[in-house]
């Protein structure tokens, strides 16, 4: 159960679910038969797969599977082999511009510019996607203060830990209005209350509508967290879909972890 429905029942209240977007079930990721080649390494080979709005995808796989290879075509860090990558209705590649301008990114490792401070590296993250939304300053204290860097906004970064250093990645990621987020091993370095942080700002993202593809090795959550897995294994995609249709390609009547399908379909 999740733990704020018993926390409600425990206080005697009905659990309520939070309400569905209205934009949900629209595709605002599609990957269809990306592939990608560095040299003579076919890193990933036809790979296709949708997230909708409203929808938490986690992109799980052994090191070396293409998690990241994936996101960074889908950025458009990366140009696709063969293959295209649509954002909101946008190819990220023919319509660069308007296909950037709807995405979200947390890279593996956050690539910060030493001589900028905390606030002066988010404020030029999110600029790199387009204006500053109007209620910029609000959000970006909010957003800071959540994640224990208010204080730390005037430091330059090269002063920052490994985890202050993510959690400044994270929240650039958050303050544009994207609708598309895309997270590659975010939880990684981050402490436990950044963590649940993390995980209720990813929540509140999908509750208003947006969609979010997140790579992590964190089986356990992304069991919980999200609503569909997509499952990679040298490159290709090996299995697809919520936890109990990943079950049921397991064997009929499984109640196996995500960990232990992980492990039976990697084999
Ligand atoms: N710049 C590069 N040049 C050549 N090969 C690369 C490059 N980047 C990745 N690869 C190769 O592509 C494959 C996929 O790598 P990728 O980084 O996408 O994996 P990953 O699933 O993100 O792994 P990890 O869990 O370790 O982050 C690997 O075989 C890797 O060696
Ligand atoms: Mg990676």
């Amino acid at each position: 159960m999740h733990e704020r429905d018993l926390l409600q029942q425990l206080l005697g209240q009905p659990a309520t679910p939070p309400p569905a977007p209205t934009n949900a079930g629209t595709p605002l990721l599609t990957v269809s038969a990306l592939s990608k080649r560095y040299g003579r390494t076919l890193a990933v080979e036809d790979i296709s797969f949708q997230v909708r709005a409203g929808e938490i995808v986690g992109l799980v796989g052994a090191n070396g599977a293409g998690k990241t290879t994936v996101l960074r075509c889908c950025v458009g860090i990366l140009r696709p082999t063969s293959g295209t990558v649509t954002i909101a209705g946008y190819d990220s590649v023919q319509q660069e511009r308007e296909a950037k301008r709807h995405l979200a990114f947390v890279p593996e490792l956050p690539n910060l510019y030493p001589l900028l401070t905390v606030a002066e590296q988010i404020e030029f993250i999110v600029r790199t996607y387009g204006p500053l939304p109007p209620d910029y300053a609000a959000r970006s204290e909010a957003l800071l203060t959540r994640f224990d860097l208010w204080e730390q906004r005037h430091k330059l970064t090269t002063s920052l830990s490994k985890g202050m250093r993510q959690k400044t990645a994270v929240a650039a990621a958050f303050l544009h209005a994207a609708q598309v987020v895309l997270l590659d091993e975010p939880l990684i370095g981050i402490d436990p209350s950044g963590i649940r942080q993390l995980k209720d700002l990813i929540l509140e993202t999908r509750a208003a509508g947006k969609a979010i593809l997140v790579s992590t090795h964190l089986l356990d959550t992304a069991e919980r967290l999200c609503d569909r897995i997509v499952m990679l294994h040298r490159g290709r995609k090996r299995a697809e879909g919520t936890l109990a249709e990943l079950r049921q390609q397991l064997a009929a009547g499984s109640t196996a972890t995500l960990e232990e399908i992980f492990v039976e379909l990697s084999a």
